[in-house]
């Protein structure tokens, strides 16, 4: 295979050029948000880098490994540069994005002053909210209109101001609002019409989260999902991204305990040691935290922070090593730690003649300062996704997820690692360059033909393959 031919030319997209400035629309401008949005400022300030982001910092392989092609994604793939992004956003407090930052307690306030101005630039629109949906929190900063259908028109018109407002040609929205009620997908969401009857008929199935990402699709604009609640992951929702060429991915950004599980979990399997029980916990003090001591809420992060061992340790196919796990998760709101979650993880599992063992992991994060980076590479990903012309859910996207979006008739890929593959692959596949298997099984075939000994041995390999005749 020569170095630059794909095994998918057909795949290769004609890519348009990330001309203009690039709107960035969040729903929901609390502690993740203004992070995002404070390092983003510093690292074009040149006052920080963008630690933790795999469009700014990470190379790729390109063809062989003798070839030592090695460029940054941000090189290889044509990327809208971080100066290129103008921000804004809904939320139910009327708080500048600068008063969301202190009062988070995420970056100490000298690592936010060089960018006050700008924060203090970026207030928030009215939300669309509904106490229904988040019972914890109240807002005064709440559009009114007389159905769903209203908000929607409503959401959509803030939109088209914004592009107006900053000559924008493209935005994307990341939803970074809180986690609504837990939620099963109705009647209503299952098409277009339905959905859009409901939207007029004020249906109780629809939840603000849902009107947003409606709203977004509406306008042609990229929308991801970084909270668990369903949001676009509804039949409505993915026929309309796909039926307006839009592209979407969620849900639940992977930050903390799950990005753990999900390094660990494939390396036990990998190995063939077997697993009788996961107990997670974790204590966590910020707003998010708050909302998550509402069972309902807690309820729709359980049910996304739970499927992922079934997934990645498929019991189905290895009963004897994964089908009797004990999977439990707890979250407790303790307000003292803020945004600065500890999680604990004993993980029982067995080995050699069934011999038991243990593993303790003791994860010390920052929540909002593993998600920032995450809502930076979805922003610009999409906005990549939407000028290749890829419309609907971007599966290679569920790296960045707990509960990530496929087809219906797929599962979801959890294991970080494939999650991985699948997102450089996509980008090789993008620019016409050759997917890798990382086999490296050609490196010794075409060195055995230099090499007497290897030789020998491959033409004796090769005739004992031939069919008899
Ligand atoms: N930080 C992480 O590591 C992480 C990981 C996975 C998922 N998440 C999810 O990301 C979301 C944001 O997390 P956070 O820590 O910034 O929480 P946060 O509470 O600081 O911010 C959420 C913001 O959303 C606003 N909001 C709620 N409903 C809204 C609506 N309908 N319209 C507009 N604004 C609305 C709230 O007022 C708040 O300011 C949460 O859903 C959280 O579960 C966070």
């Amino acid at each position: 295979m020569s170095e630059r031919t794909s095994y998918y030319p057909e795949l290769a997209k004609e890519i348009q050029p990330a001309e203009g400035n690039l709107g960035v629309l969040l729903p929901g401008l609390g502690a993740v948000a203004t992070t995002f949005i404070a390092g983003t400022f510093l690292a074009c300030k040149g006052l920080a880098l963008p630690f933790g982001s795999i469009t700014q910092m990470q190379r790729i392989r390109l063809g062989k490994r003798t070839n030592a092609r090695f460029p940054l994604i941000k090189e290889f793939v044509p990327l809208a540069d971080l100066k290129q992004l103008v921000f804004g956003g809904w939320d139910i407090s009327r708080e500048s994005c600068y008063q969301t930052a202190i009062r988070s307690g995420v970056l100490p306030s000298n690592l936010l002053e060089p960018v006050k101005k700008e924060l203090e630039g970026i207030g928030p629109f009215p939300a669309v909210f509904d106490r229904r949906y988040v019972r914890k929190l109240d807002g005064e900063n709440v559009k009114q209109a007389g159905n769903k259908m209203e908000l929607a028109e409503a959401v959509i018109q803030d939109i088209e101001n914004f592009r107006i407002k900053n000559g924008l040609k493209r935005a994307v929205m990341v939803w970074c609002g809180s986690t609504e009620v837990y939620m099963e997908p109705k009647k209503v969401h299952e098409s277009i019409e339905a959905f859009e009857k409901g939207l007029k008929a004020n249906s109780p199935q629809i939840s603000s989260s849902m009107i947003y990402a409606y709203a977004a699709l509406q306008s042609g604009t990229p929308y991801a999902n970084g909270a668990p609640n369903l949001s676009v992951d509804i039949p409505a929702l993915t026929e309309l991204a796909q039926k307006n060429k839009v592209p979407i991915t969620g849900k639940d950004f992977k930050t903390g305990q799950t990005f753990m599980k999900t390094i660990v979990a494939p390396g036990l399997k990998a190995r063939m040691l077997g697993v009788s029980g996961w107990f997670s916990t974790n204590i966590l003090g910020n707003r998010d935290g708050e909302v998550l001591d509402d069972p309902d809420s807690f309820r729709t992060k359980e049910v996304s922070k739970a499927s992922v061992l079934d997934s990645v340790l498929q019991p189905s196919l290895y009963p004897d090593l994964y089908s009797r796990i004990f999977h439990k998760i707890r979250i407790e709101y303790y307000p003292p730690r803020g945004d600065e979650k500890e999680g604990w993880d004993n993980i029982d599992i067995f080995g050699w003649c069934g011999m038991p063992m243990q593993i303790k992991i003791n994860f010390l994060c920052r929540d909002s300062i593993l998600a920032a980076p995450i809502v930076l590479d979805l922003v610009l990903f999409l906005d990549l996704a939407l000028r290749a012309g890829m419309g609907g859910i971007q599966e290679w996207l569920s790296f960045y997820f707990k509960s990530p979006m496929s087809r219906p008739d797929l599962k979801p890929e959890h294991d970080l690692f494939i999650q991985h593959l699948k997102l450089q692959n996509t980008l090789r596949i993008l620019m016409g360059e050759g997917v890798l298997d990382h086999s490296g099984l050609d490196y010794y075939e075409s060195s055995a033909n230099q090499d007497p000994v290897l030789h020998s041995k491959a033409v004796r390999r090769s005739k004992s393959k031939k069919p008899k005749s």
